[in-house]
């Protein structure tokens, strides 16, 4: 037998690893020597490999790749995967990040060899249908949200939200004043302010009011000519639909500044509201929260930006353009502000999206957002007695409820509450966010939860109020039950370890 490494907590590789609270990674795995299959050999002379690549591009240096079998590799990696909660297990009502199931069917039309064999840079004569489909998106996404022209390039909600203000300075510099300020609600997400001072601008945060939605008298005394516009979500962080949007467009136009709208909640109000008609002038969407492909966890995303026709000549290029002639090429807007990807943006989301909205068709997504807001009232109506709603009226898609009756009860925190939640097998729901409502909880069932696990969840939720009134201490400990329990999640963020050697520090 091969030289055992010791792994964390002094195992051996060789251990069988099944039933270990801690997995070694794939490298404490590696012994000298091992592969993961050999090929039997056929006589024939392999051709060296410099005669196939040119040396200038070989690496000198050996790679340190870890030298496993195949079966402790595809084992490693199974039980890695049984240690993740996923959307593929379970309802993942982590609100404002719209953690839905998405359809196999997407990643079908993603895994199709004549979509993703294709390099970027093939020339448009051999790459019809793909600049099909990129131009197919942006018109369908524009008909969606009531815009004029869309680049498919930001990478995610946030590198639109980037864009979108650089596209907001490029107009306003265009008009001889490229402004200084932008207006953004105290409920809004963390990446709206970092966005602002990303584009140049400065933030002015607008008050909300006791109905949890932005204040009109104080947006009105924070406006000015130098105010280059404002970033809105609506329905907003908390879940309510911003029921005064008419007036905050009219009194932002009034002074020349322009409707950013941060599209990260657009699955409340697919094919019932457009943020064109509500007077928004430039539109970010996640095309991996509201048209398939999972958020978060690391996987890639897309936030496409759309535009109304006085922005359209800034817009990102390359974009993929229908010729007069039916045909397809790419072609840049006349005042561009350039790439804001190395290449067309992530395509196999955008692919995913395309599918997924063609398969819904527009009545399909009307009933995305009917049941996706129909849940989280649900949910609300019916969490009431336990974990009572922070704004008591009907929400959207996601509603902010708190904890605070149960920390001033038994002590027992929101935290606590979502950490609990892991043990009865539902994923957290998002805490602390927003900002204004204390012990937050926000729920967002999405359209995809049956009525059934609704029920199931908010009778764990019971069962947890229970147990804060019986043994509060256990709530403080929770999870226990999870192969990862309760962590100190200040120093994990404050002493970051990002190596193979984290599990033994
Ligand atoms: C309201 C809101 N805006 C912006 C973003 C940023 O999107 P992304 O994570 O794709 O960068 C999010 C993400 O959850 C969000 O909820």
């Amino acid at each position: 037998m091969m030289a055992a490494k010791a792994l964390p907590g002094g195992r051996a590789a060789s251990a069988p690893l099944l039933g270990h609270d801690i997995e070694p990674t794939i490298f404490e795995m590696s012994v000298a020597g091992r592969a993961a299959y050999q090929l039997r050999t056929t006589g024939v002379a392999a051709t060296p490999l410099n005669e196939l690549v040119p040396s200038t591009h070989l690496n000198p240096d050996v790679v340190p790749l870890a030298e496993v079998s195949e079966r402790d590799l595809v084992a490693h990696f199974t039980r890695l995967s049984h240690r993740q909660f996923s959307v593929d297990l379970g309802a993942y009502p982590l609100g404002s990040c719209t953690m839905k199931y998405n359809p196999k069917f997407c990643d079908a039309v993603a895994a199709d060899p004549g979509l993703n064999s294709v390099h970027p840079g093939a020339p448009a004569e051999l790459t019809q249908g793909w600049l099909d489909l990129l131009v197919t998106l942006e018109e369908t996404l524009c008909v969606i949200t009531g815009m004029s022209a869309a680049t498919l390039q930001p990478s995610a909600g946030a590198a639109g939200e980037l864009t979108g203000l650089l596209l907001m300075r490029a107009f306003h510099t265009a008009n001889g004043d490229p402004r200084r300020r932008v207006l953004i609600p105290d409920s809004a997400h963390g990446t709206n302010p970092a966005s602002v001072t990303l584009g140049g601008y400065e933030v002015t945060t607008i008050s909300s009011n006791d109905r949890g939605l932005v204040d009109l008298d104080a947006l009105k005394a924070a406006l000015g000519p130098d105010v280059a516009g404002i970033m809105l979500t609506n329905p907003n962080t908390v879940g309510l639909f911003e029921e005064e949007i008419t007036e905050i467009a009219t009194a932002v136009h009034d002074v020349g500044g322009l409707l950013y709208y941060d599209g990260a909640n657009l699955n409340a109000i697919l094919g019932v509201v457009r943020p064109g008609d509500m007077g928004f002038d430039i539109v970010h969407m996640n095309l991996h929260k509201t048209f398939a492909t999972p958020h978060g966890g690391g996987g890639p995303g897309a936030g496409p930006v759309a535009v109304s026709s006085r922005l359209a000549e800034f817009l990102p290029g390359p974009k993929a353009t229908r010729l007069a002639d039916g045909t397809f090429d790419w072609t840049t807007p006349a005042r561009s502000i350039g790439r804001v990807h190395g290449w067309h943006g992530n395509a196999m989301v955008l692919a995913r999206a395309l599918a997924y909205i063609d398969v819904h068709g527009g009545d399909g997504l009307t009933r995305v957002a009917q049941h996706a807001v129909l849940n989280a009232n649900w949910l609300r109506k019916r969490l009431s007695a336990t974990l009572p709603a922070a704004y008591d009226r009907t929400c959207m898609h996601e509603c902010v409820l708190t904890a605070a009756p149960l920390k001033a009860k038994y002590g027992v925190r929101g935290l606590d509450v979502a950490k609990a939640l892991l043990e009865e097998g539902f994923h957290s729901p998002t805490v602390y966010f927003p900002l204004i409502v204390d012990e937050a909880l926000m729920f967002e069932p999405t359209e995809t939860e049956s009525l059934q696990t609704l029920e199931s969840l908010a009778e764990a939720i019971e069962r947890i109020e229970r147990r804060a009134a019986s043994d509060p201490e256990s709530l403080h400990r929770a999870p226990q039950t999870t192969p990862v329990s309760r962590v100190d999640e200040a120093r994990a963020a404050r002493h970051l370890v990002a190596t193979e050697d984290a599990a033994q520090r």
